[in-house]
């Protein structure tokens, strides 16, 4: 974004009290965010939302309403929703779960329960972070950051060790004929490669700690995905 057409709004953070209020740059033709939990009316909205930010996933790896209602159900407050003037245009969901380092190997679908997050363990030392993503045209303006910070601040709030997920790598696709998904990987972490998903998720301060075969149905990544963590001791906010 220019400096010229630049401008600060406030993200309006008042329904979320464990989200810090920020201010962030935007353009002025836009209106301020909201940063929310996830509430019935937002259900259509994230629907849509699925649909549009993952264009190369498999439809069966899509969430969809029946899903959101029944992560409303079991975690509202750890499913963070991002609203402009009414309208969906950013989540974080995710639950909070144990998970073993030893035996990593999952599928997203099957950990998240198929989406409805049934499997939510309240006591779990970690917050599984099932799904971030910003509608394509608000990205780059902080939003992916603020679910993120929102996320960090539910990880200390509830004295968990901090965050797990699996990450895309969408950016795979156009590497896939000279390198694998594993020098893709080394060469995103040493910032030779980007990845507009996995240089993301390194900027927030997440470790690669593996590779995840299997993961996804995803065209770009070959089913893969990389095990992040993000440490809350770190103190990487
Ligand atoms: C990943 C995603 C959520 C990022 O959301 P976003 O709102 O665009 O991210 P932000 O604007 O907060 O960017 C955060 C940082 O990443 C950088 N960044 C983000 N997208 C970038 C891009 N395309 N090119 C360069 N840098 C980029 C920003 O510069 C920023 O760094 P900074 O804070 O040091 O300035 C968004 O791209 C998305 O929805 N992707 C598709 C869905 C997806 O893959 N989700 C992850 C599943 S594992």
């Amino acid at each position: 974004m220019s400096a010229e057409s630049s401008t600060f709004l406030a993200a309006r953070s008042d329904a979320v009290p464990w989200i810090m209020r920020r201010t962030v740059t935007m353009d002025p033709r836009t209106s301020p965010y909201t940063l929310t939990t996830l509430r019935p009316e937002h259900f259509a909205g994230l629907e849509a939302l699925q649909q549009a930010c993952y264009p190369t996933l498999h439809p069966d790896e899509l969430m969809r309403v029946p899903h959101f209602e029944s992560q409303h159900a079991v975690f509202a407050a750890g499913q963070i929703v991002v609203e402009v003037d009414g309208q969906v245009i950013g989540q974080g969901s995710g639950f909070f779960t144990d998970f073993d380092f030893a035996a990593p190997a999952h599928r997203f679908a099957e950990f998240c329960d198929g989406f409805f997050f049934r499997g939510h363990q309240p006591t779990g030392a970690y917050y599984y972070g099932a799904d971030i993503s910003v509608h394509p045209a608000w990205r780059g303006r902080g939003i992916g950051r603020a679910i993120y910070q929102a996320r960090k601040q539910l990880v200390l709030a509830h004295g968990k060790r901090g965050i797990v997920a699996g990450g895309l790598l969408p950016g795979y696709a156009a590497h896939r004929r000279d390198i694998s998904v594993k020098e893709y990987v080394e060469a995103v972490v040493a910032e030779r490669l980007f990845d507009p998903t996995l240089s993301f998720q390194l900027k927030q301060g997440f470790v690669v700690r593996g590779l995840l075969p299997g993961y996804i149905h995803d065209s770009a990544s070959d089913g893969y995905a990389t095990l992040l963590v993000w440490d809350a001791a770190s103190g990487d906010l």
